[in-house]
């Protein structure tokens, strides 16, 4: 039997056949929704950043299972949370986390954490200190809400892809990056990427200049899942192309590594590629492609109305699917 993780951090350190088990699960869910076996268990939500989707697919699917979620916010209705380990605790933060992850182990069954980067260093936002400390500190698993990746999105898209496609293995997937006012999370981005190559697909990261390449630990991942399946990954800034024969285009906005904390300097390259939005004319370039986006997004900014509201859109599937996913995961991880 292989080993699977204790916590789910990122999919990373998770074989494709593990999370296959997890889609499988979730897609027999979706057909009895309410199995209450984890009837009596309680899973705590720590909410550091705004959530709709997540905050409410992680409540209603605990209840699904029989279980409580406790939403818990800390800094707002729950005490701001020390992360350093420096000893001297004299600024805002009333509690540390060695605490705090060890007396919730005390209460609930896992912990699922969304604590998103700071923007200001990639050099720290990449060690994902806050949820490494839960990890580290709690007794019982840890979810990943999204924090520099978001590995619950990526199995509910991998679930959307899988029921409209025959197979994954060899299909062409476009990461695009577009147009959005302000610098966003990669999590997405990552996520995106990794979980298209660890399934097969050969993999295109379209994005308008080397700037916007994603952080080195997930382009080498993604490389190395395409080398494992067979498949190709590949770099460009050429629109027409990377739209060519596409089977899969996946829509994101980022920030630009190289201008963490330097976000006016970053500005004028990303004003000067509005152009990348996802448009029908692009979509007319694909092999009939499938379009999808982890939401929330701006219409008419970075995709048209046009290319949401079109039945090859399957970003509605991907939203409900994280509820599917998530009972899954839990059930994998707290029974
Ligand atoms: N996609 C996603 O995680 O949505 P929320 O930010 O609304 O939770």
């Amino acid at each position: 039997m292989p080993h699977v993780p204790r916590h789910f951090l990122s999919t990373l350190d998770w074989s494709r056949a593990d999370l296959q088990r997890i889609l499988d699960d979730a897609r027999a869910l979706k057909k009895r929704p309410h199995t209450g076996d984890l009837s009596g268990k309680g899973i705590a939500l720590v909410f550091f950043n705004p959530s709709l989707r997540t905050r409410t697919s992680f409540e209603l699917g605990a209840h699904h299972l029989g279980m409580k979620a406790i939403v818990l916010e800390p800094g707002k209705g729950a005490w701001p949370i020390e992360f350093d380990d420096d000893g001297v605790m004299d600024g805002e933060p009333e509690e540390h986390i060695r605490e705090v992850a060890r007396v919730l182990s005390r209460y609930v069954d896992a912990i699922a954490v969304r604590a998103f980067p700071k923007f200001q260093d990639w050099q720290v936002d990449r060690q994902d200190k806050v949820i490494e400390a839960f990890a580290r500190f709690a007794t019982v698993p840890v979810i990943n809400m999204e924090t520099i990746t978001h590995p619950c999105q990526e199995l509910a898209l991998m679930l959307a892809l899988q029921d409209r496609l025959v197979t994954t293995d060899r299909k062409k997937f476009v990461l695009t990056w577009t147009y959005h006012p302000k610098p966003l999370n990669t999590a997405v981005a990552n996520s995106g990427l990794v979980i298209a190559a660890k399934f097969g697909f050969d993999v295109t990261l379209l994005c308008p200049t080397k700037d916007y390449v994603l952080d080195e630990r997930y382009m080498k991942a993604a490389e190395r899942f395409c080398q494992d399946n067979g498949a190709k990954l590949t770099m460009s800034h050429d629109i027409e192309s990377a739209y060519d024969g596409a089977d899969v285009v996946y829509a994101k906005s980022w920030g630009a590594l190289p201008f963490f904390g330097r976000w006016a300097d970053e500005k004028p390259i990303r004003d000067a590629h509005k152009h990348f939005i996802v448009d029908e004319a692009k979509m007319n370039r694909t092999n009939n492609g499938l379009f999808s986006h982890c939401l929330p997004v701006r219409r008419g900014v970075k995709v048209t109305s046009g290319v949401l509201d079109s039945p090859r859109s399957v970003h509605i599937d991907e939203a409900e699917n994280r509820l599917h996913v998530q009972k899954a995961l839990m059930r994998q991880l707290i029974s």
